[in-house]
């Protein structure tokens, strides 16, 4: 995956960003896309809304970073941070899909709509699938808000990503 250069945002990136975690991890966690600091660093949700999001996890479902599995739909940073193409993502597609077959996580939360959409095949937005449950043979997941949503938006979507990460952690914990 490191060398790939199946699309155009090979020739932008520095860095591919592969995923981070355990591939034993019983939670994936799904982001759209490297921002610059993830370009940079060469690992997924490093930059001020990875933190925020690693807050919120760990006091909501009292999980650190190191023990999910984390990962984007697109591996590489589209330029100035647009969101990615059906197109990018749909090449990208494989690389997500061997991290799922590897990982084989158990529950998968996705951050924002392209995520969510890509994983869930929702054609709503996250507005009205926030908090719902998917189901998919064994992997249950839940969509939420993306992390800089919030960091835009302010204590009402944190409160919101709250109830949402509260429903990954029934699951996980009834499962
Ligand atoms: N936003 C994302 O969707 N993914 C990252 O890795 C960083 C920011």
């Amino acid at each position: 995956m490191s060398t790939c250069v199946r699309c155009g945002l090979s020739a932008t990136r520095q860095r591919v960003v592969i995923g981070s975690g355990p591939l034993t991890a019983r939670l994936m966690i799904v982001g759209e896309a490297p921002g610059r600091t993830e370009d940079e660093g060469g690992a997924p949700f490093i930059g001020p809304s990875g933190k925020l999001f690693f807050a919120l996890l760990q006091e909501e479902v009292g999980l650190t970073r190191e023990e999910c599995y984390v990962t984007n739909v697109v591996k590489c940073r589209p330029p100035a941070n647009r969101t990615p193409t059906p197109k990018e993502i749909e090449t990208c597609r494989p690389w997500l899909i061997e991290q799922l077959d590897r990982v084989s996580p158990r529950f998968i939360l996705t951050l924002g709509n392209t995520a969510g959409r890509a994983i869930f095949a929702y054609q709503s937005g996250i507005g009205q699938v926030h908090g719902h449950v998917y189901r998919s043979g064994k992997i249950q997941g839940v969509p939420t808000y993306h992390p800089a949503a919030a960091l835009r938006g302010g204590p009402s979507v944190v409160d919101v990503m709250r109830g949402d990460l509260g429903v990954i952690r029934r699951l996980m914990e009834t499962a």
